[in-house]
């Protein structure tokens, strides 16, 4: 490649980004380096559109560049150049307001290329549609387009704005080991095997937590830290097996107090990088979450409401109805959706599919036509199961208006509040219900347990989480007992947890034994947190955000993945690096490990049929 100069460790010196090219600078000569995004031959005028992060500026070549000119005839796409040239403003007429730099274009002087560029597996502008896994296998690309660049660019300015907020009240960043023992967080461990113990493994952290109570220990009173996390769960659009979080612990502080802190923190990330003004959250007890909208992280952008009919669906002549609500696990519930009666039977037909992904087992339904004609004005498969004035109760308990269409839920209380809760997300997106752009909220009053598929407990929250009673009183009623703890919702989706931790080791014992961790076992998993706890730990609390999560909200990114410079596929696998990849048999002979199928997993040498992503 002769027009190639041999640039390496030469200082391009360029003085503005592309981008930031404005009428100030009319008249100026600059430097630019930059992407050739188009290249255009307009008889004897070629038109380069130069692309840095800052974004696009048109640079004119004539014949009375020379050399120069004819160099730029040999530009193609996403060569990259440096280029000198003027600043001039363009005529009225070829002014383009679609461009930010639309009024002015740079009369180039000199062209130097610095690289040249194959032709891209796909093409780089915004509308492109490109399927994700070929966006992913050329992340390097993918991630030239300003789409992306935004998002990374807003990701970058939050995490700097949470290290300036929590610098200034005082926390300490402070970083865990990634090579650890298992932190329960509810997920599969990533496992990494010792060299130098033999048959031992690391666990990679699901998160800081138990060095961040440590740290409480030691006294350090405030901690935070923006940590990678990893989990090895099923993924979905706002799950990745490795993701970050920001993590914070304070001693001395009640739940109120954190809450607060972490409040101003997501009040001010929206304030600054959104110019969003947010009142106080919302609070809401997660029983009354449960009862109204069916789940722990509502929606509350969405203005509709989940009612209890159990008490008059007990008496009905229908047996899908009587039997949920007859059983003490059971609940009979309605979505009543005001205006909906205009949604069709196809339409129903569809809504009863998605519901049955939550293991509903059908969807009633009643459109109210016009009330006033009493049960005939209604239209509805399931009311010839009813007595006329259960009807009319009914429609008086939900308020009923002509128009509107009541939907109902019977079966086990999760399956109901799962299916109508799910359903009500999806009516306030498709008939675009919502009241406002954003909706946070506090989720308070957990349970401190609840009640796992062999009939034992498990955590709501972690096994380090405190009850908001004693120790015996715990004991004495496991499946009543709320703990101190809190989850922060925004639109539906949670953006962080915390809790008030268990600081006294008699405490803790309790709760090991109720999750059925024998003492032995307790000793050996957590044995230096049941020691720590003997030496004066400070009553401590705290949380944290999933900042992936909370920049896909904030960037209006459908996915999680949008927000990560190099994410995972559904399948926990990167496809641009191949990860995970197999070990030679020298790595595993000084791992001691032997692989129980070897032949099996080299053949399935992974990706070749990665799933649809999510
Ligand atoms: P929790 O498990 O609730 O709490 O996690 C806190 C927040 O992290 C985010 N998050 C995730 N984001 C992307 N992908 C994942 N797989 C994923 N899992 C969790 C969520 C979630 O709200 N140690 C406790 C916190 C504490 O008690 O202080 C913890 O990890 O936004
Ligand atoms: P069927 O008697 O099965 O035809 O059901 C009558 C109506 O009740 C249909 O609209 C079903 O979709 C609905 N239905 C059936 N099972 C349930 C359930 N568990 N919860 C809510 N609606 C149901």
């Amino acid at each position: 490649m002769t027009d190639l100069t041999s640039n390496f460790g030469k200082s391009a010196q360029r003085s503005n980004y592309c981008g930031q090219i404005n009428r100030d600078q009319v008249g100026s000569e600059v430097s630019l380096c930059g992407w050739v995004d188009r290249r255009r031959d307009h008889g004897g005028v070629i038109f380069i559109d130069l692309r840095d992060r800052e974004g696009i500026v048109q640079v004119v070549f004539d014949p009375d560049a020379g050399e120069h000119f004819a160099l730029a005839d040999k530009v193609r796409g996403e060569y990259v150049l440096q280029v000198t040239g003027v600043v001039r403003a363009r005529s009225d007429e070829t002014i383009n307001p679609e461009m930010v730099t639309g009024e002015v274009e740079i009369y180039a002087k000199s062209l130097e290329i610095l690289n040249a560029a194959e032709t891209p597996p796909f093409q780089l502008d915004e509308f492109t549609n490109v399927s994700e896994d070929i966006r992913l296998k050329h992340r390097y690309l993918d991630l030239r387009r300003s789409d992306m660049q935004q998002k990374l660019r807003m990701r970058s300015q939050v995490s700097t704005l949470i290290r300036s907020f929590l610098d200034r009240e005082g926390f300490f960043d402070i970083e865990t080991p990634i090579l650890t023992r298992a932190t329960p967080e509810g997920a599969r461990d990533y496992l990494v095997p010792s060299r130098t113990h033999e048959g031992k493994f690391f666990a990679l952290p699901q998160s800081p937590q138990l060095f961040k109570q440590l740290l409480m220990v030691s006294g350090f009173d405030r901690y935070y830290q923006i940590a990678r996390c990893f989990r090895d769960e099923d993924l979905r659009a706002d799950r990745q097996p490795e993701f970050t979080q920001i993590d914070i612990e304070t001693s001395f502080l009640n739940q109120d107090e954190i809450m607060g802190i972490a409040e101003r923190l997501i009040t001010e990330v929206f304030a600054e990088v959104l110019d969003v003004k947010f009142d106080a959250f919302a609070k809401m007890p997660y029983a009354e979450a449960m009862r109204d909208y069916g789940s722990d992280k509502p929606d509350l952008r969405i203005p509709l409401k989940l009612v209890d009919v159990s008490d008059l669906m007990a008496v009905v002549d229908f047996k899908v109805f009587n039997g949920p609500a007859n059983d003490p696990e059971g609940r009979v519930a309605a979505l009543k959706v005001p205006g909906g009666s205009k949604i069709s039977r196809k339409e129903i037909d569809g809504y009863t599919k998605f519901v049955s992904i939550y293991g509903a087992r059908g969807l009633a339904w009643v459109k109210v036509n016009d009330l006033a004609a009493g049960v005939e004005g209604l239209q509805s498969p399931i009311l010839k199961f009813m007595p006329d004035e259960t009807v009319m109760v009914l429609m008086e308990r939900l308020e009923a208006n002509d128009g509107d269409i009541i939907f109902f839920g019977a079966d086990k209380t999760n399956v109901v509040n799962e299916a109508l809760g799910a359903l009500r997300c999806k009516l306030g997106e498709d008939l675009n219900l919502y009241t406002c752009e954003w909706a946070p909220l506090w989720v308070v009053d957990f349970p401190m347990f609840e009640k796992d598929d062999a009939g034992g407990w498990t955590a709501l929250h972690h096994p380090f989480t405190a009850p908001s009673c004693t120790p015996a009183e715990l004991q004495a009623d496991p499946g009543n007992a709320l703990s101190l703890a809190y989850d922060v919702v925004l639109n539906g989706t949670e953006m962080g947890g915390g809790s008030i931790r268990i600081h006294q080791a008699e405490m803790q014992s309790v709760v090991f034994s109720l999750l059925g961790i024998d003492s032995e076992q307790a000793q050996e998993k957590f044995g230096f947190l049941l020691d720590a706890l003997k030496y004066g730990a400070p009553p401590h609390g705290g949380l944290a955000f999933g900042l992936d999560r909370l920049v896909m909200l904030m960037t209006g990114a459908s996915s999680i993945r949008d927000v990560i410079a190099f994410p995972k596929t559904q399948s926990a696998a990167c496809v641009m690096t191949e990860a995970p990849g197999v070990a030679d048999n020298k790595q595993l002979r000084e791992l001691n490990i032997k692989l129980r199928h070897k032949e099996a997993s080299v053949a399935k040498e992974l990706h070749a049929g990665e799933e649809p992503l999510a």
